[in-house]
């Protein structure tokens, strides 16, 4: 991977063709470690959020050792970069191939369910293995998340308790998971899943070892600055205290977008300026598919390689490079009033659902990815970011101060070693 102490500086320094990845693995770094310091159990990565071999790397080297995956292929990916990591397959619907494979073939025995029919199916394909972990994925309220996932996954009220019992009959370990929404935007979301869940174990009335609450967890945009992270896990810590579960039950979770997302951005460029219309090398089948999709004001700063861009701006719409007119990104955007092409745009806080949605659609699609040094706008983990947000960075004003308190995680984490010492 090539190195630049800015994407300023990779502009100045050379011409920038398709889409460049602005990869921040020390920031990545930082989110997995406050994780691992301050969630009270398991920290699994979602795979899905952004599974670049560089993001898999930079979590290993970080001491994270376990991984949700979705597919066969993420499955795949996982073992071959981390041959001792412990991998949950966690999508509630596999193809019997998968199931096998995953089993057989890369030693994954963590597998989750939502249905009778999904159960036969690890259950044949792993030869009745008796040494499985079934996790019974719930359906929950998804009212607290800026992206609501519900409705697709997971068992309700009506079914969910005899599937809870019919795993516990073939499970070595049980478990119960959910997840509250992508961008939860509210820690109680957790609480009231997590309620919801234990009744549905007392309704089974067999024994839970593990509680896992998903993913969800979320990162800081424009206009959707969430509260601090501690307050999701002291949400968590809370609920887990009443829960129907054993006295010794884990607790795990599955962050994906909280762990990546401020860790990368991306440069898209100019390739043409038609009067108030600016039409991108990046857009809704690429790495922008969120500017689309999820409709947040994603902060972006234009770079020039020769030259300063003006500081008056000018409002544009701007189009993604596909002939489809849905590759739009919605609303208008203040940009320099002088913006022309081969000038630079980059798109922050894409380091989840980013590169990972890019498709090949009409011919474009291919990302490069480098290295920088420089922060991010917007962070729940650091304090101050020591380099100043970009003047033209489109940042609410309440975004910088929502930070993490930092006091009270290290007071949280020297408890918890001191409790570990005994
Ligand atoms: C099963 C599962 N776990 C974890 C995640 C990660 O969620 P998030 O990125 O909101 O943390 C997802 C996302 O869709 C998921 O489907």
């Amino acid at each position: 991977m090539q190195r630049y102490h800015t994407p300023l500086d990779l502009v100045r320094s050379r011409p920038v063709e398709g889409p460049v990845a602005c990869a921040r693995p020390d920031r990545l770094t930082i989110a997995a470690h406050w994780f691992q310091d301050n969630f009270p159990g398991e920290v699994l990565y979602a795979v899905k959020a952004n599974p670049s071999p560089w993001v898999i790397d930079a979590l290993y080297a970080a001491g994270l050792r376990w991984f949700d995956a979705a597919s066969l292929a993420e499955v795949e990916l996982v073992a071959e970069r981390c041959p001792d990591a412990t991998i949950a397959f966690l999508h509630p619907v596999k193809s019997r191939h998968a199931i096998r494979r995953a089993y057989f073939d890369h030693g994954v025995r963590i597998f989750v369910l939502d249905c009778e029919a999904e159960l036969e199916k690890i259950l044949v394909e792993t030869d009745h293995a008796d040494d499985l972990t079934l996790i019974v994925r719930l359906a929950v309220s998804n009212d607290g998340a800026a992206l609501p996932l519900a409705g697709k996954f997971g068992a309700g009220e009506a079914e969910a308790p005899d599937l809870i019992r019919a795993a516990r009959a073939h499970a070595e370990a049980l478990g119960v998971s959910f997840h509250v929404g992508s961008q939860c935007m509210a820690p109680n979301a957790y609480g009231a899943a997590m309620a919801e869940a234990s009744r549905l174990i007392a309704k089974a009335g067999v024994t839970v070892d593990i509680v896992d609450v998903g993913g969800g967890f979320p990162a800081p945009y424009p206009g959707l600055t969430p509260p601090p992270l501690s307050d999701y896990i002291d949400a968590i810590e809370r609920a887990f205290e009443g829960m129907m579960v054993l006295e010794n039950a884990d607790l795990w979770c599955e962050p994906g977008r909280a762990l990546i997302a401020e860790a990368v951005s991306v440069l898209t460029r100019v390739e043409l300026v038609k009067g108030e219309a600016v039409y991108l090398n990046d857009g809704a089948y690429g790495c922008l598919f969120d500017m689309v999709h999820a409709q947040w004001p994603f902060p972006i700063q234009v770079h020039r390689a020769d030259g300063e861009a003006s500081l008056q701006t000018a409002e544009f719409t701007l189009y993604g490079p596909t002939c489809d007119p849905i590759d739009t990104m919605p609303g208008r955007h203040a940009l320099p009033a002088d913006l022309a092409e081969g000038d630079v745009i980059e798109v922050g806080m894409l380091g989840a659902y980013g590169t990972a949605m890019a498709t090949g659609f009409n011919g474009f699609g291919q990302v490069e990815t480098c290295k920088v040094d420089d922060y991010p706008w917007m962070s729940l983990y650091s304090p101050a970011a020591p380099v100043p947000a970009p003047a033209d960075a489109v940042i609410p004003a309440a975004a910088g101060d929502r930070i993490l308190p930092f006091a009270r995680a290290q007071r949280r984490r020297r408890a918890r070693l001191m409790r570990k010492r005994g």
